[in-house]
């Protein structure tokens, strides 16, 4: 079958932002448009693999004439979701695309978004596997779970024909309803940082060319090409900069995604401070700095504020860029400097020593991977009488209510969006495809994961229109597991933190109905839940990937104990939040489908800015909530296990490597992993929040076993940045130190001194 019939090509046309959805897996039969494969020929010295990245960029350059340093620094559409032309005929069809220079053997950059599996895959047949939203990988707290999750990643894209990966998102949540929540890792810059720069990790060991975004403060969507995130200096470089420090020092990504919005009063992509300040001076990036998908704003001026690459067109740095730097106004070395960040990247990222091997992918055989790191993120909220797991042998009747959890788990939106081998589950009625912005629900049943593990029991499904309809039948059930679900997306902030339609009420109907209720919540952002008393159990399931079902049919049961904790923390309602709405632009954002609409050198203008105040500064997530003394549904670092864990023995080391240990003990029947956390309140004098986190460590132990948790903490997580000096510093003085295992749940203390 072509993979281009017409059939599929006019369903494309109505699905904007490369997302189709299509009814089954296609074989791929040809290979398109493959990068030039590196070669060693006669000619070519930076083909020596033996010299370093930055040295062989140079000795290309040496080569090069000013078009073709010009043709490596825009993209040249969205190849995906516009006509073939000649300028993208042979790309892999992916969301960016930057043809290469075939007489120097430097290959094409083939960009496909990747937040949590490879998009877009299914436009050409191809499927890849979608993991647990990476806030849900976050939650394992478990830097192998963040590097196997980023290695997929990129032997996927690697797979598929694409040699560089648009993942890696790490603006923290300082707004919780913030659509692309479940894109990010959480709330604490020093989790998110670590989490992300393992990711970037495991994605660098498939050779990809791996990027961090969305740089910087882009921390909600509504009006986000318009909003400009107002904050001071110190309270940023502690919090969403330092998410993007540790990710960039410690993970080394070879690009960075500057964001839509402005900081302080220039956009992102020309702002000098975050682009050569901050990022390229202070944290000594090498690599390039990518626009955000028209995000570019200017030529002359980006071009100087340290933006490398626009993208997805040549608004500002095609022929304008041209021009300016032969009137002089771009000095050539400037622009020399854009090529060699990127020319030295692809080959840091082995992009270039080996070109992408496309080959068929097989969409199932990553389904383990997805499994197991959904196991190791669920977390369990509440257990009320050891209500789970559950034991099948004594169960005659199960009821399952709500979210579609007889066919399938929602998924997240937006550019992250994976498409789902065999199809989305609920597709729109008499539509072959899934339009951009649309939910889609992986064909990963709940129900069927359910009667698989209970093959006694007479499980029966109500799809939760009907709260009454659901009570009957989990009253006549001895167990009613109750799904609730919220979708999100890019572009969209969420209204509140409440569960849409009926679902509070659903729930709230369930638990009076049957006292043994579990609820599960396939949710990207924390919810409120004024039914929290009601049920015996809660779990959040997140968005759970490819094969959530069976990770967590293995919960529900008891085959795999819950080990996951909040990276975010679960307030009580909106109103305790910072902010008592999320902000809207003055005037409706174009920010819509009327936006892609405009001709692509519209899109470029400048919109009216608005402000946000981020006044609560570096109090983000569980610093506000205990900086304001507020009380919350569920704390940051919170879960459960099905078994139990005593903390005790705590030692504590100051001097200039500091540390702490304690003795960690698993009191329960059944083995279990423990995320022990560790927080430390800085000297009065430091005015910074009362607590943060510092240093974690994920223990596995055997029932009744025990183990010395040992941890260096690093200085930088116990200082803070001084403005004055430009640099980190620590305050002299009596640092606190706290473990245990949550941020409100911190058994242990003691103090060191620092100077
Ligand atoms: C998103 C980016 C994404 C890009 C390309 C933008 O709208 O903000 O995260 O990588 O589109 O799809």
């Amino acid at each position: 079958m072509p993979l281009w019939d017409a059939t599929l090509r006019g369903e494309m046309k109505h699905s904007a932002r490369c997302t189709l959805t299509l009814l089954a897996s296609i074989a791929v039969s040809a290979a398109l448009g493959l990068p030039a494969t590196a070669q060693t020929p006669q000619g070519r010295p930076w083909m020596n693999t033996s010299l370093s990245p930055g040295a062989r960029a140079d000795l290309v350059m040496q080569r090069m004439t000013l078009d073709e340093k010009i043709r490596l620094i825009h993209g040249t559409g969205i190849p995906c979701d516009e006509p073939v032309t000649p300028e993208n005929a042979k790309s892999n069809r992916g969301v960016g695309y930057v043809p290469g220079i075939a007489r120097l053997g430097i290959p094409a950059i083939n960009m496909a978004d990747a937040a949590y599996g490879v998009r877009p895959s299914a436009v050409d047949g191809r499927y890849s596997t979608a993991l647990p939203a990476d806030l849900a990988a976050a939650a394992s707290w478990d830097l192998r779970v963040a590097y196997e999750y980023g290695a997929l990643i990129g032997r996927e894209l690697r797979a598929q024909g694409y040699n560089m990966s648009l993942g890696g998102g790490v603006d923290i949540t300082r707004e919780p309803r913030n659509g692309r929540t479940f894109e990010y890792l959480g709330e604490d810059p020093i989790l998110a940082g670590s989490m992300v720069a393992s990711l970037i990790q495991g994605t660098h060991s498939a050779g990809v060319i791996t990027d961090i975004k969305h740089y910087a403060l882009n921390d909600q969507e509504s009006g986000r090409m318009a909003i400009n995130a107002v904050i001071g200096e110190r309270a940023a470089r502690e919090s969403d900069l330092l998410a993007f420090e540790i990710g960039v020092t410690e993970g080394r990504p070879d690009a960075v995604m500057c964001a839509y919005n402005r900081v302080n009063g220039d956009y992102s992509c020309e702002n000098d401070y975050l682009l050569n300040q901050v990022l390229k001076r202070d944290w000594r990036f090498q690599g390039f700095v990518v626009s955000d998908w028209n995000a570019a704003h200017s030529t002359v001026k980006a071009s100087k504020a340290g933006l490398d690459m626009e993208q997805p067109y040549d608004v500002f740095y095609g022929s304008r860029f041209k021009a300016a730097v032969e009137a002089g106004r771009i000095p050539l070395a400037e622009l020399d400097d854009h090529v060699h960040r990127i020319l030295r990247s692809m080959f840091a990222s082995g992009a270039i020593d080996a070109a992408s091997d496309r080959v068929e992918v097989d969409p199932f055989a990553d389904l383990r991977v997805a499994r197991d790191i959904e196991e190791r993120s669920i977390v369990l909220l509440k257990n009320h009488n050891e209500a789970l797991p559950l034991d099948p042998t004594r169960l005659k009747t199960i009821a399952v209510i709500g979210a579609h959890a007889d066919v399938g788990m929602i998924s997240g939106g937006g550019s992250a969006q994976v498409d789902p081998p065999g199809g989305n589950a609920i597709m729109p009625p008499g539509r072959r495809g899934t339009h951009w912005l649309e939910p889609i629900w992986f064909p990963t049943s709940p129900l069927k994961a359910i009667v698989a593990r209970a093959p006694g029991a007479l499980v029966r499904f109500d799809s939760g229109a009907d709260p009454a309809a659901a009570a009957a039948l989990a009253r006549a059930s001895d167990v009613a597991v109750v799904f609730a679900y919220k979708w999100s997306t890019e572009t969209v902030d969420q209204h509140s933190l409440a569960l849409p339609g009926n679902q509070n009420q659903l729930i709230a109907a369930v638990a009076a109905a049957n006292p043994h209720t579990i609820v599960v919540l396939e949710t990207g952002n924390p919810v409120s839940m004024p039914w929290v008393k009601a049920p015996a159990a809660i779990i959040e399931a997140w968005y759970a990937g490819s094969d959530g079902a069976d990770a967590l049919g293995n919960v529900l049961f008891g085959k795999v104990n819950p080990s996951g904790k909040l990276p975010i923390t679960f307030p009580v309602s909106d109103q305790e939040l910072p902010r008592k709405m999320v902000k809207q632009p003055p005037a409706a954002s174009r920010d819509t489908a009327a936006f892609w609409s405009l001709p692509k050198l519209e899109r470029g203008k400048g919109l009216p800015p608005f402000n946000e105040d981020y006044t609560e500064g570096v109090e983000v997530g569980y610093k506000w909530f205990d900086a304001e003394r507020k009380p919350v549904l569920f704390p940051f670092g919170y879960g459960l296990s099905y078994t139990t864990f005593k903390y005790s023995r705590l030692a504590v080391k100051g001097g200039d490597s500091p540390s702490v240990s304690f003795l960690l003990t698993n009191t329960g029947k059944r083995a279990g992993a423990e995320v022990a956390e560790v927080y430390a309140e800085l000297p009065a004098a430091a005015h910074e929040p009362p607590r943060r986190l510092v240093a974690w460590s994920k223990v596995t132990l055997a029932p009744g076993a025990s183990k010395t948790v040992m941890l260096q903490l690093k200085p930088k997580f116990l200082s803070v940045f001084n403005v004055e000096k430009d640099k980190w510093s620590l305050i002299p003085g009596a640092y606190t130190l706290f473990a245990g295992s949550s941020s409100r749940d911190l058994p242990l203390k003691a103090t060191i001194h620092l100077k």
